[in-house]
């Protein structure tokens, strides 16, 4: 008895076929080939002398589950190589944005978006069970840390248990979230399996392959910066490689997983380690009366063995506050202390602290009390141009400005409206604010490009400038 997959008009055995799945003879079934019998018959695959159809349903080159900074990027490349893509998100009001062509993170154009829709391209959902009908799914959500900074992967784990029963035998399943090394192996092999009955590297491909969104660079260009892969066996990694050379000129295969998972710490490692550097010489040279932006502008000239990181007002986003800490914890199953990377996390965390020292520094010279003085923060997302606050540290500065008495208020073209996260309870809900003059205090956080036209010079409210944003400095200006 010959089996086939049959999706209305559309015949998908040949495309996605594994060896295996040729030709099954009832009655010598192994315990596996019955597992995946049952699963040929829950997902359509019909016997050739069954008359019954199969529903008709729309066939998907990709999926992407998580369509956030990272998901909605990678659809959009897919969508522009020419892939039939499908967007899954849980949140589905970012589905029906995708539909109606709508953007809804300022850096990515609504046009962007409209044009891949238009080209019946992209289309977007919160259906898991339309995972069927794609020959990839790639996983792009979130990976926070607990309260106890611990990793969380409970988006991981509840993505995968949604994927495994529509899992069907040819799909291939890449893990694009960071995480510690041996997620892929050890957290969503076990689950996807259990729950399809599939086996990994024999009935389905899984892979890991880190991400590199630079959100609002407007000089990254995805198809030039090279993708990490790797498999979980041979065959998956070839199959992952080929996927991801529709989208980006360079892939780099790695021997398996946990080297592409371990690539993607290194590399936002790295980042903390260098920014905690620069943060510890921000505070020492400040006292020395050394300006840190000249010094590394100066080093930065050498050609070889330096690479310029810059100071600020503590660590923001997804990644690198968050991701060296994923090593920490999985460094301890095997009896060791990630010594320098927690280091690195102390000193990054605790320039929050500095700006306040700086901002009552700027307070005190002007006769004036914390308590009570009306404060402007200039910028909440936690870098330039783009609308992601998540892990900000304007708001670590917001909060303890305010536990000391101060009357805060903030600007951010970028973010009108502070939406709830999953550490800002505090501030969700408030208003962007127009900058005047009508302040103590101003102090400038995030380096929007918008910001480069104001005249501080004109406004002689003192200025804590944590970006070296300023370059007509105003009487009164402290750098923090
Ligand atoms: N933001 C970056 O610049 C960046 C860069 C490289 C890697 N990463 C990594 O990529 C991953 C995603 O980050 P992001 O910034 O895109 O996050 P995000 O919060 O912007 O997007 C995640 C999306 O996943 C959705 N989601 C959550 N749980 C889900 C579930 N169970 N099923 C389906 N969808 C679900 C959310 O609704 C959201 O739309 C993280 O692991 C992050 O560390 C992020």
């Amino acid at each position: 008895m010959k089996f086939s997959l049959r999706l209305g008009n559309n015949n998908l055995s040949g495309k996605y076929s594994m060896e295996a799945r040729a030709t099954v003879t009832p009655r010598q079934l192994t315990k596996h080939e019955i597992r995946k019998e049952k699963s040929h018959s829950r997902l359509g695959l019909v016997s050739s002398n069954d008359d019954s159809t199969a529903a008709s349903a729309e066939l998907h080159d990709v999926a992407v589950i998580g369509l956030g900074y990272v998901g909605l990027p990678l659809c959009l490349a897919f969508a522009k190589s020419g892939a039939n893509v499908l967007g899954v998100d849980v949140d589905s009001t970012k589905a029906n944005k995708i539909i109606a062509g709508e953007s809804y993170i300022k850096h990515i154009p609504s046009g962007d978006i409209a044009a891949a829709v238009e080209a019946k391209k992209l289309t977007a959902t919160d259906d898991f069970s339309k995972l069927m009908n794609a020959e990839a799914i790639l996983i792009c959500v979130p990976t926070p840390l607990t309260v106890n900074r611990t990793p969380d992967l409970s988006y991981v784990e509840s993505t995968v248990r949604a994927i495994a029963p529509h899992l069907r035998e040819g799909q291939l399943v890449v893990l694009e979230s960071t995480t510690y090394p041996g997620t892929t192996d050890e957290v969503v092999k076990p689950i996807l399996e259990k729950g399809s009955g599939l086996i990994a590297g024999e009935d389905f491909y899984l892979a890991y392959s880190p991400e590199r969104e630079d959100p609002g660079n407007p000089k990254s260009n995805f198809s030039d910066c090279p993708k990490v892969v790797g498999g979980f066996s041979r065959r998956c990694l070839e199959k992952a490689c080929s996927l991801y050379k529709r989208i980006v000129k360079n892939v780099v295969p790695v021997s398996d997983c946990k080297i592409a998972e371990a690539t993607k710490l290194m590399e936002n490692i790295f980042r903390s380690i260098n920014i905690a550097l620069v943060n510890e010489l921000k505070v020492i040279y400040a006292q020395m009366g050394i300006d840190v932006w000249e010094v590394i502008r100066a080093a930065s000239t050498k050609p070889y063995g330096y690479m310029p990181f810059y100071p600020g007002p503590g660590l923001g986003g997804h990644c690198i506050p968050i991701d060296p800490f994923y090593l920490t914890w999985k460094a301890l199953e095997y009896g060791h202390h990630t010594r320098l990377i927690e280091l690195a996390g102390e000193i990054n965390t605790s320039m929050p602290d500095y700006v306040i020292t700086r901002i009552t520094d700027a307070l005190n010279d002007a006769s004036k009390p914390v308590r009570g003085s009306r404060v402007l923060v200039l910028g909440v997302a936690y870098k330039a141009n783009v609308d992601d606050d998540r892990e900000s540290p304007s708001y670590k500065i917001i909060e303890s400005l305010e536990n000391r008495g101060a009357l805060v208020s903030y600007n951010d073209p970028h973010v009108p409206v502070i939406r709830e996260g999953r550490s800002n309870g505090a501030v969700a809900g408030r208003a962007s604010v127009p900058i005047t003059t009508d302040y103590d205090a101003i102090v400038l956080c995030t380096d929007h490009e918008s910001y480069g036209s104001i005249d501080f010079m004109k406004m002689d409210v003192p200025l804590v400038d944590c970006r070296n944003a300023c370059q007509r400095r105003p009487r009164n200006y402290y750098a923090a």
